[in-house]
């Protein structure tokens, strides 16, 4: 499967002949599994319809950063904490320079300017244009701010000059894409991660849980799994499948969860719990249908569940392991509390009072904390956002 599967990548088309490849470029990471938005400046459109664009990306293609309407559907600060990658291509001298200089003059340099995603850009251009010093100076500082640069290529141009600055070929920007996403920082490792609600029956069709939709686990589990650990995913009931190359062992109540996480966690380097587990379960589960009495009101009387989390850190060989922590006010204190209480080596700090992120949301934003100190991660996709982190957590190994 590529590495590209289920990655939002935010295509930005600047003015030049190569635009027209992007037709091709756009239907190449859509093969891979890719999600792409598509940004144009106004001199892209010159080049290749945005209706052409839209049609083959089956998302509406952005241009203006002053038009209220798109604004309002998806305004660009969304579109710039939407992309797990940004890739500008073509990306023209005119559009490097402006970059370079840190503008903010149109919708594209906008969100480079408000993404929190890595940027790619692929240069085309004539070959003079390349080599003169003001495009070599931008260039430079380019990269030094960590831009990624692909390509250019060298060879005839569609000025009829040969040289280097064509735009690398659509197919060949893609397997530079997947190369990125590519990492193999917990080869060798195992990783256990806990994921989704728990389910704590109260009779044969009734239950307690939460709103736990599993997304954060399942994208810390492809995370660890992209960066070549053994990654076994103890999931409650979620509508998610699972990621590939991920062993998947479903449960259901805490206690199920209990039990798993005990089996595989000795064998494990990392263990991450991002499962909202329910604190407390039915005393008893009826073994028939409750029914419904006279009275206006029912007392269900809870009992503890096990701390799942408290029990695997607190076995003789303990996997580094990982909490998260659920919190609606006084985040980073309770957070802080918890990291002592549980006994754990890290806990990833989630406000879940914040509109757009924690439970059921497609974002997330965290601190985590740790013996080392603190260190926040803005809102992003859970899948940028699980690669961060398991990122971090592999120098902790
Ligand atoms: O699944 P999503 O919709 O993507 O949402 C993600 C999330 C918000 C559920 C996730 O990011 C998150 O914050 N998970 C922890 C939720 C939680 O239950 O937090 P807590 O503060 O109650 O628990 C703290 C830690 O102890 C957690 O690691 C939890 O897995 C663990 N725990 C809790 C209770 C218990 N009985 N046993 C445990 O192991």
């Amino acid at each position: 499967m590529s590495t590209l599967q289920n990655k939002r990548i935010l295509l930005g088309v600047t003015g030049g002949i190569a635009a027209y490849k992007t037709a091709e470029l756009v239907r190449e990471l859509r093969r891979t599994g890719a999600s792409v938005r598509v940004v144009m400046t106004m001199a892209a459109c010159e080049f290749i319809t945005p209706l052409t664009l839209q049609a083959l990306s089956g998302n509406p293609v952005h241009t203006s950063l002053l038009d209220p309407e798109a604004e309002a559907a998806m305004g660009h600060i969304e579109l710039a904490r939407w992309a797990d990658l940004t890739l500008i291509a073509p990306a023209s001298a005119d559009f490097l320079a402006r970059l370079s200089g840190g503008m903010g003059d149109d919708l594209l340099s906008t969100i480079c300017l408000a993404t929190r995603s890595p940027i790619a850009i692929a240069p085309a251009m004539n070959q003079a244009m390349w080599d003169a010093p003001s495009t070599v100076a931008n260039m430079t500082r380019l990269r030094q701010r960590d831009f990624i640069v692909l390509g250019p290529g060298s060879g005839e141009q569609a000025c009829g000059e040969f040289g280097p600055g064509r735009m690398l070929e659509p197919v060949e920007l893609a397997g530079h894409l997947e190369l990125l996403f590519s990492t193999e920082a917990l080869t060798g490792k195992t990783v256990v991660i806990t994921a989704g609600p728990t389910r704590e029956a109260i009779d044969p069709v009734r239950y307690l849980s939460n709103y736990s939709s599993g997304k954060m686990g399942y994208a810390l589990a492809a995370a660890a799994a992209e960066a070549g650990a053994r990654t076994i995913l103890i999931s409650g009931p979620c509508q998610l499948a699972a990621p590939e190359r991920v062993e998947l062992v479903n449960v259901v109540s805490a206690d199920d969860m209990l039990q798993a996480c005990l089996e595989f966690s000795p064998k494990a380097d990392l263990f991450i719990g991002a499962a909202a587990v329910a604190d407390f379960r039915p005393a008893t589960v009826a073994e028939q249908k409750l029914k419904k009495s006279d009275a206006d009101t029912m007392t269900l009387e809870l009992v503890k569940n096990p701390d799942i989390i408290a029990a695997v850190a607190a076995q003789g060989q303990a996997p580094f392991t990982v909490a998260f922590a659920a919190e609606s006010e006084q985040v980073l204190d309770y957070a802080r509390a918890k990291l002592a209480r549980k006994k754990v080596d890290c806990i990833i700090a989630n406000d879940i009072s914040a509109p757009g992120i924690g439970f059921n949301s497609d974002d997330n934003a965290v601190t985590l904390i740790d013996r080392r100190g603190e260190t926040r991660f803005e809102q992003q996709s859970k899948a940028q956002l699980a690669r961060e982190l398991i990122s971090r957590l592999a120098e902790r190994l």
